[in-house]
């Protein structure tokens, strides 16, 4: 078995008689970036938790590169930002990652050189107290980036950055996963991890739902295609009439279909030759397949988890 990688089998907490997370299991390998999706208490923190060994197990495995979590080697390899991140307001953000390159056995030259990649070298000298709740999510940042990390936790990391911010953050994690680390990264922001994570991991009341890349998510979900047309000038009654699709406001119509009638759709559109003016062709969304997968709308038999043992 490789142990170059995070393994979690059957992993199970119970919390009132209740499973928080019902029997999950997957692996993350060196250099994999993974989303960790669900709504509001579906057990994300939780398996985070457990992997750090802060929240006990109650049934499973789980092991990281080989170790236990929250044993002392364990602790070395991970690097955790959590939902909500404190620091003693009193120390400035260079002192704060002084002392934690300090603990981390990491010359203390490495921490100027961060605070200027999460855009904190104006404020480096000032007291944390006096950051914004932005600025303490970077110094989270930075501080993640000391000791080399091979697996690192990122719980909702991007909730309190602004758009640029968030844009620079996934550079960060980037800069991460090209020295070899696996990245589990828990988020609601649907949107900006659609194109920056190898696979997604969503969790319903506390069991995995899915498990895989968007793509062989997107196919299983055989979710239909949105086809958005420009009518030229007054033709979109005749369009949508024509197509059978639906007026959206006074010049566009839409309609849907199967992956499979794409082609066939387009060519309907097509023919209507100068009566359309333009076709955008929208494919199912992160935000579609999440909430196809998450709120159950998923038949068993779509859920596979490819990476089972
Ligand atoms: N310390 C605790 N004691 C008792 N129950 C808890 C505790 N922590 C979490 N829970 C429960 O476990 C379940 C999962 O919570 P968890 O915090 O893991 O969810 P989450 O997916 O991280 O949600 P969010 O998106 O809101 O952060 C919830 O029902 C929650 O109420
Ligand atoms: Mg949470």
């Amino acid at each position: 078995m490789p142990t170059e990688q995070l393994e979690i089998r059957e992993a199970l907490k119970l919390r009132d008689g209740r499973a928080t997370v019902d029997r999950v299991s997957l692996t993350l390998a060196a250099g994999e970036r993974m989303a960790l999706l669900g709504h509001n208490g579906a057990g994300k923190t939780t398996l985070i938790r457990m992997i750090l060994g802060l929240t006990a197990i109650d049934g499973g495995e789980i092991s990281v590169f080989g170790a236990a979590p929250g044993d002392a080697r364990a602790r070395r390899l991970c690097a955790y930002l959590p939902e909500s991140v404190s620091f003693p307001k009193a120390l400035s953000g260079r002192e704060q990652l002084r002392l934690f390159a300090r603990l981390a056995d990491e010359p203390l030259s490495v921490v100027d050189p961060l605070l200027e990649r999460v855009g904190l070298a104006d404020a480096a000298g000032r007291r944390i107290g006096t950051y914004s709740k932005g600025m303490r999510q970077r110094l989270g940042l930075a501080q993640v980036m000391i000791g080399r990390p091979r697996l690192v936790l990122l719980d909702e990391p991007t909730s309190g950055l602004d758009p640029i911010s968030r844009h620079d953050f996934y550079d960060i994690v980037d800069d991460l996963v090209a020295r070899g680390a696996a990245v589990l990264v828990s988020s609601h922001a649907l949107t900006e991890l659609e194109a920056r994570t190898d696979r997604i991991a969503i969790l319903r009341e506390g069991a995995l739902v899915a498990l895989d890349s968007l793509a062989n998510l997107r196919r299983r979900a055989h979710l239909p295609i949105r086809l958005r047309i420009t009518a030229h000038d007054d033709a979109a009654d005749r369009v949508a009439r024509d197509l059978h699709g639906q007026r959206v406001n006074c010049r566009r119509v839409e309609l849907t279909c199967g992956p499979e009638d794409k082609m066939d759709r387009l060519s309907d559109i097509t023919a209507l030759g100068k009566l359309v003016d333009d076709v955008d062709v929208l494919p199912p969304s992160l935000e579609d397949l999440y909430r196809y997968y998450a709120t159950g709308t998923a038949r068993d038999d779509a859920v596979k988890q490819e990476d089972q043992p």
